[in-house]
This record gives structure tokens, sequence and C-alpha cells, in this order.
């Protein structure tokens, strides 16, 4: 084993969450300079490893009969490494974990954990892990945390490229053109699970409805991955806009998003939605240039905003 370090960015979506549950098409992008990271160091008067959450503060050996709560899903990374991609020594190092990721706002936490310990773990151990092993390691993770999710997440982090994603394909890479999103988070943790298993409830009452949404939906996707490529910014507005009003008639929005994505549009965005499972987490909106973004992520700030930040694709 060599001292290393791996890490993983943050995501949003940009079209289709909800809907790609049930195998329709959705869009997510990476938030590059938004990471968790995970160093491995050697230390050989270490016995058992020592893992350590450094924003949670908090530290536990490897062995220890019980976790503290909030580091089991760094745990779960480790074991999965150790049982089904390579052997971890039982002695001699330390995992540090640290993050600018917010947990629990649709930011891809959880998936970005995974991630960044798979890479920091197989490199000290110099085991090489295409990208497709790495989506499927990262995937059972996820399942272990959010019941059925669609794979979006880990897919988009662990590719670190835009992507149209559909359940059960091949992810493809979008080349897009030049674009200014904003985030806003509205400070309002949520659990994907919860959400998900909420709007499937609902669609077993009115499969009908349900279905007729989720492919308004999946058609918006396909149609914003072409306006991406074209680096159309006003058509990608226009979508996300449709693709929010979907994402209200199944619910899933809250007063939160809806205060944030109506002080983005009236302050200039060209169109916003919420991003992720909703009911609070964040919301993105798209900006004509980088001027125009800084002013709605200060904006947004004003309206009650936890945290705002603008990205740049490509
Ligand atoms: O983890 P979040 O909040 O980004 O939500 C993921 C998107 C969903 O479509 C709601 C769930 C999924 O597994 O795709």
């Amino acid at each position: 084993m060599i001292s290393t370090h791996g890490t993983a960015s943050a995501k949003i979506i940009l079209f289709g969450e909800h809907a790609v549950v049930y195998g329709q098409p959705a869009i997510a992008i990476p938030i590059q300079d938004v990471r968790t990271s995970a160093a491995v160091s050697i230390d050989a008067s270490i016995s058992a490893p020592i893992i350590e959450a450094k924003d949670l503060k908090v530290e536990t050996a490897l062995d220890a009969a019980t976790y503290p709560e909030a580091i089991v899903p760094i745990i779960k990374a480790i074991e999965l490494v150790h049982q089904k991609i390579v052997k971890l020594p039982k002695t001699g190092w330390r995992l540090t974990v640290w993050s600018k990721i917010p947990i629990g706002r649709g930011l891809g936490s959880s998936a970005a954990t995974s991630i960044a310990i798979i890479r920091a773990l197989t490199r000290a151990m110099m085991k090489f892990l295409s990208p497709k092993d790495l989506i499927k390691y990262s995937f059972e993770i996820e399942k272990l945390h959010h019941g059925t999710p669609s794979g979006i997440d880990n897919t988009v982090i662990s590719l670190e490229k835009p992507i149209l994603f559909r359940k059960d394909h091949e992810p493809a890479a979008i080349q897009s053109g030049s674009m200014f999103f904003v985030v806003g988070d509205t400070g309002v943790t949520k659990k994907t699970g919860d959400i998900v298993a909420q709007v499937a409830e609902a669609k077993a009452k009115d499969p009908d409805q349900y279905d007729h949404i989720f492919s308004q939906i999946g058609t918006i996707a396909r149609q914003g991955s072409l306006a991406l490529k074209d680096g159309d910014v006003k058509k990608i507005g226009k979508l996300m806009n449709e693709n929010h009003i979907l994402l209200q008639r199944i619910q899933v929005s809250s007063s939160e998003l809806e205060n944030l994505i109506d002080v983005a549009k009236t302050k200039g965005a060209l169109g916003a939605k919420l991003c992720g499972a909703g009911k609070g987490g964040c919301m993105v909106a798209v900006a004509k240039d980088g001027t125009a973004a800084g002013i709605i992520a200060s904006e947004l700030i004003k309206a009650g905003a936890a945290r705002s930040f603008t990205t740049k694709l490509k």
C-alpha cells in the first residue's frame, strides 16, 4: 500500500430527475470545483486502520464494534473495496475524508464520497479501475443508501462529463457548448429515497397520469441534450422551465424552492428548475453569461439561499 488520494466532483441534474427512475433519459453535469476528497496515509505505528471524517469531526478504528451513524457511508465504501475489488491490509494506514459538497441537497454527496474513497483506496493498492468498474462498484454503494436509485449520480460523477443517462443503457457523453449555471441551496435537507418512494406511491394511484408526465420529461431531456450540444442557452432555459412545471405536478417542489426559482427568473435567469429529488435541496438556473450568473447567485443569497454558486459548462 502507498500514501495517495482520490477526489470526486459534485453534480446537478439538468433534466429528467424522477422520470429517470422509470426508464426515461435524463441529463446530469459535473460541478468540478466542488469536490469530496479522500486521502490514504501510511503509518506503520497504526494497528487497526483509522478512519477520519474531517468535517464531521469523527474518527474511529476500522475494527470498532460499532460506528457513529455519520461515518457508516464511509465504512460501507471501504468494505466494498475490501470485499469486491482488492484486499486491504489489516494494519498501518489511515483514511481521511473531507468534502465541500453539502450532504442531502441533491448535489451527489453520497456518490462523490463513495467514488473518492474507491479511487483513493484502489490507487493506494496500485489497482487500476476502469470507468465502467467505477460506475458498477459505486452503484452498489448507492443501492445500499437509496433503495432504488437510477444510477445517474454515480455515473456522472465517475465520468465527470455531462451525460445523457438512461437506466440499463450505456451513458452518452455530451459535447456541450459553453454555458453558465447558478445553483441555489434552500438549506433544507431531504432524503432522496423517501421522496422517490412518495413519487412511487402517487404513481401507483394514478399510473397513466404519471407515465404521461414522465414521458413528457423524457422528451424534454432529449431536446435538452441537443440544445446543450448547440450551446443554445435560450432553449435550455425554456426547457428547464417546462421541466419544472412537470416536477411541480408530481409534487416534489417546495415553497423554499419556488422562492429561489422565482428570484432567479426575476433577476435575469433564462430558466430555472429544482434539481435532484426536490422537496428541499437545490435549484438550478441558467444565465446568459458569467456576469448575469454572478448577479443571480448574489440575489439568491439575499433571498435566503443557504449558499449559491455559479458553474460554467465547458
Ligand atoms: O440524489 P438526488 O437528489 O440528486 O436525486 C437523484 C435523482 C432522482 O431521479 C430523484 C433519483 C434517482 O435515483 O435518479
